[in-house]
This record gives structure tokens, sequence and C-alpha cells, in this order.
């Protein structure tokens, strides 16, 4: 069973958690975690006035998501740090299908 565990950070910690999932779900037999990321949409002066720019490279191994991913996977383990109260928003545009598009524009 793949399990992909799909998720944003920009500073690692959300990271992290995707790891110690991945590394449960893997102790379980049948199942393999996959990890991706949630493509960065911050300029690299963006990140640097953030302070966020280590930490981006601590995660840059890991593959960015496609939505062809999230449908062939057995099942998807988000993960997004709190923005504002809500999910991050480049999550929201990756996950979520636009307004109006009908149940199966994204995945
Ligand atoms: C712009 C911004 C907005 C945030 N808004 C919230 C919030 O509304 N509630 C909250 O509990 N944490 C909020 N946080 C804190 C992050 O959710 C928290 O630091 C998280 O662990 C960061 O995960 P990351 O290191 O994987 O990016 C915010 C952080 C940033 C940078």
């Amino acid at each position: 069973m793949k399990v992909l565990i799909v998720y944003y950070s920009a500073y690692g910690h959300v990271h992290k958690m995707a790891e110690a999932i991945a590394e449960g779900v893997n102790e379980v037999t049948g199942a393999e975690a996959v990890m991706r990321r949630v493509a960065e949409t911050l300029t690299d002066e963006v990140l640097e006035k953030m302070g966020a720019v280590d930490a981006q490279q601590t995660l840059a191994h890991v593959p960015v998501c496609t939505i062809d991913e999230l449908a062939s996977a057995d099942a998807v383990i988000f993960g997004t740090p709190t923005r504002l109260v809500t999910c991050a928003a480049r999550c929201a545009s990756f996950w979520m299908p636009p307004v109006n598009s009908g149940p199966k524009a994204r995945w």
C-alpha cells in the first residue's frame, strides 16, 4: 500500500513531522511511505528575508508532488503549517479544487 505524505514546510517543522510519519508508515507491513512536498512559490529573496533559506535546503531533496501522484496513492496524508488560522495558501491552491470547477477538477 502506497501512502503519500505530501506537505509544505517553510521552516522545517512540518518536514520533521512528515519524516516521523513516514518512519511510522514504513514500520507497517505492506505499507510504503512516499514523501512529496508542495512546491515553494516564494522567491529566494523573500525566503532570505524570512530566514528560511537554511530550512529550505534541508528539504530540497524531497521531490515536488504532482497531481497525478495524488490520484495514484492508496492513501494521502497532508501536512501544512497553520497560516493565519488556516492552511498555507500554496497548499490550498495545490490540493483543493478551484471554485466552480466541479468535483473532479484536481484529483
Ligand atoms: C505568516 C505566518 C502565519 C502564521 N499563522 C499562524 C496561525 O494563525 N496560528 C498558529 O498557530 N501558527 C501560525 N504560524 C506559525 C506556524 O504555523 C508554525 O511556526 C509552523 O510550525 C511552521 O511550520 P514550518 O516550519 O514547517 O513552516 C504562522 C507562521 C507564519 C510564518
